[in-house]
């Protein structure tokens, strides 16, 4: 084991710390990480755990829900520059002004937003579960943001009309994968099976056999019986899934690589437990809007 990883170890104990990472993070976070998930997941954890200090490896709005979700422990993500450029294209004046302009239309906020835009939110969803929420609302008609392609995904699986704010809001390491690059890496490999997430473009989903969250791509891909699968979504994600499973084969999309995700590293992992930084920070009120926001949507699946 380096020095790093021994010292963070040895840190982590020392303070009772618990760190959470994104199936996105850097192999050796994942490897040094107590927990590793999707947005879903990651949420749930965070809200059960009982340690005072919880280090999040990954971005900003996943930090930010967790201290929503936890708010008696200290949470700190690593650095400040792991921004996901997607959650700030809703920022809450914005979400107002849909608000305005469609009024009585229920809005559903994909979880990659800030917590203040998620204030004004009726629920609040996950790529694993947006279609499932959505479909269990009492109205034909839903503002959706930012992610337009998990709208429109959310629009195919429900028959809704569902409205995307804004209009064409996207994460740029799915839309940038292009249906070409998807298409080449299925005739070079045919047996394949390909797998995507929903954040990625209408036309590259259709080449897809199955779409779905991270973890979501992760267990099918377990119960599968195919043993070589296309994973067209951010590269971290095929680390944990050689790692888990080694006698199947997972082709990554190269170019799809989530540049913030990657601020995260040993280096400033050690750094954030010396010091305990960055912290985050979110207003009680906002908070406890965020919290039973979340709530109302749980319960939703529960009927
Ligand atoms: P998951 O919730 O599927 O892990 O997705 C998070 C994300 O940011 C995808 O780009
Ligand atoms: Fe945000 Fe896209 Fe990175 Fe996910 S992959 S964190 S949506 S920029």
């Amino acid at each position: 084991m380096s020095d790093v990883k021994d010292r963070i170890t040895e840190l982590k104990e020392k303070k009772g710390a618990v760190i959470l990472a994104h199936n996105y993070q850097l192999p050796e976070i994942q490897d040094i990480a107590d927990f590793i998930g999707d947005s879903l997941e990651l949420s749930v954890k965070s809200e059960k755990i009982e340690k005072d200090l919880i280090v999040f490896c990954g971005v900003d709005f996943m930090a930010e829900q967790a201290k929503v979700l936890n708010p008696g422990k200290k949470v700190l993500i690593p650095t400040k520059a792991a921004l996901c450029p997607m959650a700030a294209l809703l920022p809450r004046w914005l979400l107002e002004r849909y608000r305005e302009q469609y009024p009585g239309v229920p809005v559903v906020l994909y979880v990659n937003t800030h917590a203040d835009a998620k204030a004004l939110a009726d629920y609040i969803v996950t790529s694993a579960n947006a279609a499932d929420v959505v479909s269990r609302i009492d109205s034909d008609r839903i503002l959706f943001g930012p992610d337009a392609n998990l709208a429109d995904y959310v629009a195919e699986k429900t028959g809704k009309e569902v409205i995307p704010i804004p209009p064409s809001g996207h994460c740029a390491v799915h839309q940038t994968i292009a249906p070409i690059e998807v298409q080449e890496l299925i005739e070079a490999h045919p047996d394949a099976e390909v797998m995507a997430h929903p954040e990625c473009t209408r036309e590259t989903r259709k080449l897809a056999h199955y779409v779905g969250s991270t973890s979501q791509m992760l267990r099918h891909a377990k119960e599968s019986s195919s043993k070589k699968f296309i994973v067209v979504t951010e590269k971290g994600l095929v680390y944990r899934m050689q790692k888990e499973m080694p006698d199947k084969t997972f082709i990554p999309v190269e170019t799809a690589i989530c540049t913030n995700m990657k601020k995260i590293n040993l280096d400033n992992l050690l750094k954030s437990l010396q010091e305990e930084i960055y912290e985050v920070e979110i207003g009680p009120d906002i908070a406890e809007r965020v919290r039973q926001t979340l709530i109302k949507t749980r319960k939703l699946l529960e009927k």
